[in-house]
């Protein structure tokens, strides 16, 4: 840090004021986390200067020894972590992960079955803008009207007559488990191959707090910088007999040469999952969200599928006359940090939405439990019903700082 300083005090500062914004506010955004500090030690390590286009062993470049070791130690740990035939550490993102997913499976043009972006699935999942909407042909399925959670006969009955290439689960903002026996079902039935992105839950899963995809799935795409709390990234895993086109898409199919310094830092990562304290972290995740949810309700919330049994909320505000657009800008007045999302079958645009989406895996890092997330919930009732009152506003940003004081965030890196 110092050096920077020095050297550009410009985007020195803008590090040093992120780094207060994190310590002293509420993080709720489900899809973050707070790295460790031996995860940031390895991302921003000499790795980072290396070229090593290929995987361990047939590089297309000299010097690789010492990055071998740390790409075939993240492989390992990876497999062992969720008892996966084959690892590749190698994608830079979720996105490209699950690009790198549909070009081993699929030809430009083919089927895939995915939950509707406006009901929790994500860009990359089949949305019109993205390339996966580009490229293949999406066939949608949705979240129950009634009780806003998956409807496994349904889906199955669009498989059955759509007949996709392709069938995929796991998503962006579903709070409910994910019953991915089912789907192996529809799929086998079908004869589509079935894909999990597990980029929200891959922590829980390690954590064994939400069943695994792995038995189950062709392949498993996930990122590793959410509840499993690594480095911005993402891997692929898959059964032995996909490993060759699987590894093919990645490289030289959509990448050229890996972040090392951050496979090196995926590995760390993999080894804090393994732990026992990992365990007790997911769990706590998810009596953390059940807490924050109740808490809610109680307050008077309306709660989409009507709570979570994983790391995530989606309040639907239509019975607040308030949009989710609204609700993130008052929260954020006062340093709580959330993220407007659509709520199944809404009616307003996705940049505004009528719902707000919570989690619990920042906090939980942070040290906090069942009782700090009634206070937290209690913040944010405050704060929305407070209708921008300032003096309302003004004491919630104090209750804000206290509790973040009371449990400190990377207290090694100073002021
Ligand atoms: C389910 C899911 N898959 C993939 C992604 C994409 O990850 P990335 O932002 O690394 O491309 C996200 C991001 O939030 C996600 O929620």
């Amino acid at each position: 840090m110092s050096i920077l300083k020095e050297t550009d005090p410009e985007v020195y500062e803008a590090i040093k004021n992120e780094l207060g914004r994190q310590r002293y506010g509420l993080e709720l955004i489900p899809s973050e986390n707070f790295a460790s500090l031996a995860v940031l030690e390895a991302q921003g390590s000499v790795l980072t200067n290396k070229y090593s286009e290929g995987y361990p062993g047939k590089r297309y470049y000299g010097g690789n020894q010492f990055i071998d070791m740390a790409e075939t130690l993240a492989i390992g740990r990876a497999k062992k972590l969720f008892g996966a035939d084959h690892a590749n550490v190698q994608p830079h993102s979720g996105s490209q992960a699950n690009m790198a997913a549909y070009f081993a499976f699929m030809e430009i043009g083919d089927k895939m079955m995915g939950l509707s972006l406006t009901h929790g699935g994500h860009l990359s999942q089949g949305s019109p803008v993205n390339f996966s909407g580009k490229w293949y042909k999406v066939i949608p399925y949705y979240l129950d009207k009634e009780t806003q959670m998956l409807d496994y006969d349904a889906i199955k009955k669009i498989a059955v007559q759509e007949k996709p290439k392709l069938i995929q689960c796991g998503y962006t903002a579903y709070p409910r488990v994910i019953d991915f026996k089912a789907f192996r079902e529809i799929a086998d039935e079908t004869g589509a191959y079935f894909m999990v992105d597990m980029a929200h839950i891959a922590g829980l899963i390690a954590g064994e707090a939400h069943p695994s995809p792995v038995p189950h799935a062709d392949v498993v795409t996930s990122t590793t910088h959410k509840t499993l709390r690594g480095p911005r990234g993402a891997m692929i895993l898959c059964k032995e007999k996909y490993a060759v086109s699987i590894d093919k898409a990645v490289f030289p199919g959509l990448q050229g040469g890996p972040l090392d310094h951050v496979i090196a830092a995926k590995a760390v990562c993999f080894k804090e999952a393994m732990q026992p304290s990992f365990k007790e972290y997911a769990k706590q995740i998810v009596k953390n969200a059940k807490a924050l949810a109740d808490e809610l309700m109680k307050l008077g919330f309306k709660l989409v599928s009507g709570g979570t049994d994983n790391h995530l909320i989606l309040i639907d505000l239509t019975t607040k006359g308030m949009t989710g657009k609204e609700a993130q800008e008052l929260l954020d007045k006062v340093g709580i940090t959330t993220n407007k999302n659509t709520i199944p079958y809404d009616t307003r645009k996705p940049f505004i939405t009528s719902g707000l989406r919570l989690g619990t895996p920042p906090l939980t890092t942070r040290g906090m439990k069942e009782g700090e997330m009634r206070e937290v919930a209690g913040m944010i009732a405050k704060v929305l019903d407070s209708k921008g009152d300032a003096a309302t506003l003004e004491k919630a940003k104090v209750q804000v700082k206290e509790l973040c004081e009371r449990f400190p965030l990377y207290k090694s890196m100073g002021a």
